[in-house]
């Protein structure tokens, strides 16, 4: 069965192009953003690694690690990394689990027989610090990720852990958030929204982004 938002990640122990990786043990406290890719030597993917590199300071300024899987083996990560740094003008930065047995994607349903019987599908998982799934995606092989997404969920989901608010439709951050439905009490709105809040309804309510 597939993972759903809310499952507990599952634990695994495999081979990476940074070593051998103990996945909860890896992660720590950290947030993750596990990613698999169909094959090593393909070009959406050498765009996406490459650009999943460039957005290091991003990920650790939001506490993030990030892990791309697929189902090549060590050697052949090795030197697509070479490739990835000098046709991306990067330096990977990061692992890239190499699934040659399948048992990753065997966990986490990566591979979707009526895509590729053989080839990891392009999904992605971000998990809390409490090893939690909080996002899940699928785009087909040929779609590149968009990684300023995946961030803006990172945002919006430490944002809800810190303060109890929601982000509305296409929310950048710096704009207005929706304080939670569960919160109707008056003097709790007061005193955690000070900036004040605007009721567009009894239910959409309108706050400044607490945390600028
Ligand atoms: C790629 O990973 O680059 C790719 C995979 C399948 C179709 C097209 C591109």
């Amino acid at each position: 069965m597939s993972l759903r938002l809310g499952d507990i990640a599952p634990d695994f122990e495999q081979e990476s192009s940074e070593g051998n990786i103990r996945f909860h043990e890896w992660l720590g406290d950290s947030w993750g953003v596990l990613f698999s890719h169909p094959a090593d030597f393909t070009p959406v993917c050498t765009t996406e690694l490459g650009f999943t590199a460039k957005l290091k300071d991003e990920f650790t300024k939001r506490n993030v690690k990030a892990i791309a899987l697929s189902v090549d083996p060590v050697d052949s990560h090795v030197k697509w990394i070479d490739d990835i740094n000098r046709t991306q003008n990067t330096i990977v930065n990061f692992p890239i689990l190499a699934d040659a047995d399948r048992q990753v994607s065997d966990l986490y349903d990566l591979i979707h027989p009526n895509a590729s019987d053989t080839l990891t599908v392009r999904s992605l998982f971000v998990i809390d610090p409490n090893k939690k799934i909080r996002l899940t995606i699928t785009y087909p092989a040929s779609t590149g990720r968009n990684f300023h997404e995946i961030l803006r969920v990172i945002d919006s989901l430490q944002l809800t852990d810190n303060y109890k608010v929601a982000t509305p439709a296409n929310w950048l951050d710096g704009e207005d958030v929706v304080i939670v439905p569960s919160i109707k009490d008056e003097d709790e709105i007061k005193r955690r929204f000070p900036k004040g809040y605007t009721a567009v309804t009894p239910y959409l309510r309108l706050t400044p982004q607490p945390n600028r």
